[in-house]
């Protein structure tokens, strides 16, 4: 039953219900949008003693902002889920369901029974995936932090100032292309269109603009995946709106469109390797 809901997740929406689930009643906090980041001052991971991070740049800011607790350890799903509702203004069905998708792909329990340190995400073909659009694969070295020379490519997939479903989609493809001409494997099904899922994430939180024709300054996504910081020196602010599925779902929509008419192929179905569908 969770798999059928999960699966309908790139046809139908965004986001699933999971049966009988109940979202905790997280709130956002009330500080306007410029000053969300009053205490949650950046700092680099090497200044905190026996800090970890994982392959996301997301979780990596957060955590870098105190939005997690700075060493990346003793996280539960709750914690990971107000972190997104407090950092990035997701409501709390989407930032459940992004937690649900990825605690699922470790087999973990979407409950507060756990406490994951964030180097557990790093766990290959089960969070982490070759292909990615800023990390190397794993047979080519360093898969967890960032490769400067990806990003720029990223960025020059796109020929004007900022980011879009097309240049993303075609991000998409060169990747998948490059990691089997790297000789890593073909990414699995659930795989393809997670990292679809991931990509339309950077659109969602950075982009603005209707349905699937909003855009990111490339200055924004250039600075924060580098230094994992929110871009507040190329303007970035909190969204003041929550943000729903619904603005996720055209995203994820529209990359897999581009990127499948590139690869000449169709995204997959589930191929219930991870028990899991696109969540993320
Ligand atoms: C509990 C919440 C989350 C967890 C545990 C998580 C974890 C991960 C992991 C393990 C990866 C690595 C996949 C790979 O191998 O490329 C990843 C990738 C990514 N995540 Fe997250 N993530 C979360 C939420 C978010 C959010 C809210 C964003 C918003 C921007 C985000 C943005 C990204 C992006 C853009 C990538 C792809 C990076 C690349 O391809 O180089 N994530 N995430």
């Amino acid at each position: 039953m969770q798999l059928q809901l999960l699966a309908t997740f790139l046809t139908v929406s965004t986001v699933v219900a999971y049966p009988g689930a109940r979202w905790p009643s997280f709130q956002i906090d009330a500080r306007q949008s410029s000053s969300w980041l009053d205490g949650h001052e950046w700092k680099s991971p090497s200044q905190v003693r026996g800090a970890v991070r994982m392959p996301c740049p997301m979780m990596n800011t957060l955590a870098n902002h105190a939005f997690l607790p700075r060493d990346g350890k003793g996280i539960t799903h709750d914690a990971f889920v107000q972190a997104q509702v407090n950092g990035l203004n997701l409501s709390p069905d989407l930032a459940t369901t992004i937690t649900n998708g990825m605690l699922g792909r470790l087999g973990a329990p979407q409950n507060q029974s756990e406490f994951f340190n964030m180097d557990q995400f790093s766990f290959h073909d089960h969070t982490e995936h070759d292909a990615s659009l800023s990390r190397l694969d794993k047979i080519q070295g360093d898969f967890v932090r960032v490769n400067a020379r990806l990003v720029d490519t990223f960025l020059r997939d796109s020929k004007t100032d900022s980011l879009n479903t097309a240049s993303i989609g075609a991000s998409r493809a060169r990747r998948e292309d490059e990691s089997v001409k790297a000789g890593s494997p073909p990414l699995s099904d659930s795989f393809v269109a997670a990292g679809q899922g991931e990509a339309a994430l950077i659109l969602l939180i950075f982009g603005t603009g209707s349905g699937d024709s909003r855009n990111a300054p490339k200055s924004m996504v250039k600075s924060w995946l580098l230094k994992e910081e929110f871009p507040t020196a190329q303007g970035f602010v909190r969204s003041e709106t929550q943000i729903t599925p619904d603005v996720l779902a055209p995203l994820t929509a529209g990359i897999k469109r581009v990127r499948d008419q590139l690869s000449n192929s169709t995204t997959p179905d589930d191929d219930g390797e991870n028990g899991w569908r696109i969540n993320h």
